[in-house]
């Protein structure tokens, strides 16, 4: 169960709705030393699936169904219903009940061992109505595979235990869920997940709820579809995404806990500019908890951002941070040089639409963060470097509004209004680099509320650096 608050129109009044999901029912406390266990993956890693994945229902090159039944499996790295060899399974009104450890989590992240039910190798399966239950480690629902699709409609999904993924596409699999609710109480347990090379999910109408550290709503490794979910990741961002991802998110109001709205990185090399990863949140409102969790996190990625309708509410007051970082396999710290010397800065753009934003853009150490305003936005807030010089771009439309909330330096600045009336400066100075902000020809230029535009000078730049600090 989880609380979201709700803003009634026209009476201006905050109200909360109680969302109920399945730890409502199984209480995770039943299931504290399962959500303790600390994955370790340091263990051999076997280089392709096998084919002898044990399940006690197996359906392997063929058609099969079933309906109003329960089905268990209860053996270490077992699952109760393999679906393979370009097998089909239709599920009706079905209680898949898994329990029984994952000896090697490398097997269960990347092969399914374990999973209550796991879709294989170009072989489709729909389920309606079906109840999964896993306790001490184990993903719900696990497709692998090109050409894998599963279907998973109005269905019960509860997990303990680590790497217990609601939703899994893995190897090319797709995974589309709809009319879920989601429960996972363990530590990298995200309610809808994709995994290497590519996994394809889509998710509508659901609720979800993660509790444990590196657990997100999100996890995108391929894409991710959702509209209409409404969640919460106690302990994980919304969305993590790993390299050139794309996640497009419409309708949906999600709550984070920890380390960023989204937490996007790369754990290898950066990705090039000409494949960036992509973040869409359309008509959605995210809300981060934490006292120093920016709204959106970058680090080692390039990566382009779509806010059309968005609301990013933080306690921070910090909207973006792009960050020479990445985030490890602990999933609860934003990672330095020492963990990793071949990282490179995050260089972000975000464009914006419609929405009304209020806080702060931070970078570090040569990231960069690219700020377009269009079609009525308005953003309150400042941009400022971290540490070492990282810069930043910001551009307005003639609709959109920009109200400074301290002095702000920006390489390329421009404005469609060109008058600059929609630059509410609060007595604040805009520096802006004249080399690239031609237009404003080097001039130092009065804005409305008493503040100036004025081309960088050395000396202004070098006493204008860092003269802000992150908030922690
Ligand atoms: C899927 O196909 C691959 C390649 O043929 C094979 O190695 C693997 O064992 C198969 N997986 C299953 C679960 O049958
Ligand atoms: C199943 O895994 C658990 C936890 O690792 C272990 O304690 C138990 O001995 C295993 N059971 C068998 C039959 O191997
Ligand atoms: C699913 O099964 C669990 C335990 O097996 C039960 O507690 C829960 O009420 C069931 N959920 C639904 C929606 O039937
Ligand atoms: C996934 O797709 C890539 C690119 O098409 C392909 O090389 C790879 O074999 C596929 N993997 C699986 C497990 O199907
Ligand atoms: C699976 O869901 C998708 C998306 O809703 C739909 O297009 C497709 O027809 C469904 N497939 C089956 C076999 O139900
Ligand atoms: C460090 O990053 C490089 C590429 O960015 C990657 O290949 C390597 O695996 C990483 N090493 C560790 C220990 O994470
Ligand atoms: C963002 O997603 C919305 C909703 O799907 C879509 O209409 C819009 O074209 C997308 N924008 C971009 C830049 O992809
Ligand atoms: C930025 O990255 C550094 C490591 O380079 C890290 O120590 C710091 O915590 C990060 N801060 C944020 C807000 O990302
Ligand atoms: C900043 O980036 C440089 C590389 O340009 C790197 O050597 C240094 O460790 C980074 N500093 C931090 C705190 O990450
Ligand atoms: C201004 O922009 C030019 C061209 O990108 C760059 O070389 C220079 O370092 C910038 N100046 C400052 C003070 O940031
Ligand atoms: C500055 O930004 C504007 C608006 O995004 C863009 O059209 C222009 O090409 C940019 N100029 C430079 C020098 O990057």
């Amino acid at each position: 169960m989880f609380s979201k608050s709700l803003l009634l129109w026209p009476a201006v009044a905050l109200a909360s709705v109680t969302i109920e999901d399945p730890s409502d029912v199984i209480d995770p406390k039943w299931w504290a030393a399962d959500n303790a266990i600390i994955p370790d993956y340091n263990i051999p890693f076997v280089e392709v699936q096998p084919s002898d994945i044990v399940a006690t229902h197996n359906v392997k090159g063929k058609a099969a169904s079933a309906d109003h039944t329960t089905w268990y499996a209860t053996a270490n790295d077992s699952s109760v219903l393999l679906v393979s060899e370009k097998g089909s399974f239709k599920g009706s009104y079905i209680t898949f009940e898994k329990r029984g450890y994952s000896s090697n989590l490398d097997d269960a992240s990347f092969w399914g061992f374990n999973a209550a039910i796991n879709v294989a190798n170009a072989s489709t399966a729909v389920f309606d109505h079906i109840n999964v239950t896993v306790h001490n480690g184990a993903a719900g629902v696990y497709a692998y595979g090109t050409d894998t699709v599963v279907n998973v409609t109005n269905s019960w999904l509860y997990s303990s235990g680590p790497v217990s993924h609601g939703l899994y596409a893995s190897g090319n699999g797709t995974i589309y869920g709809s009319n879920l609710e989601v429960y996972s109480g363990g530590y990298r347990s995200s309610s809808f997940s994709g995994d290497s090379p590519a996994g394809y999910v889509y998710v509508k109408d659901s609720v979800a709820h993660s509790s444990g550290i590196g657990s997100a709503t999100f996890y995108a490794l391929g894409s991710i579809d959702a509209s209409n979910v409404v969640s919460v990741s106690e302990k994980g961002p919304v969305i993590f995404a790993d390299g050139a991802q794309a996640a497009t998110l419409v309708d949906c109001d999600c709550t984070a806990g920890l380390l960023g709205g989204v937490a996007m990185f790369s754990s290898q090399i950066r990705n090039d500019a000409d494949s960036p990863a992509t973040l869409n949140l359309t008509n959605t409102k995210f809300t981060t908890t934490g006292k120093t969790m920016p709204g959106l996190w970058f680090g080692n990625l390039i990566g382009q951002v779509t806010l059309n309708n968005a609301e990013l509410n933080t306690d921070s007051g910090i909207l973006v941070v792009a960050n020479y970082s990445q985030i490890t396999q602990d999933f609860d710290y934003y990672a330095s040089y020492e963990d990793n010397s071949s990282l490179k800065p995050a260089e972000i753009t975000v464009s914006v639409s419609e929405s009304n934003l209020v806080g702060d853009l931070v970078a570090y150490n040569g990231s960069s963060i690219s700020w377009a305003l269009t079609k009525h936005s308005t953003w309150t807030g400042a941009a400022y470097s971290g540490y070492a010089k990282s810069t930043f771009d910001v551009s307005l439309d003639a609709t959109s509004q920009w109200t400074l909330t301290a002095d702000t330096t920006v390489q390329n600045f421009t404005d469609s209004l060109r008058t600059l009336k929609n630059v509410h400066s609060g007595g604040f100075t805009l520096y802006y680099n004249s080399t690239v902000s031609t237009w404003l020809g080097g001039k130092t230029v009065h804005l409305p509320g008493g503040g100036k535009a004025r081309p960088i000078s050395l000396t202004s730049s070098r006493v204008h650096r860092n003269t802000q600090s992150w908030r922690i």
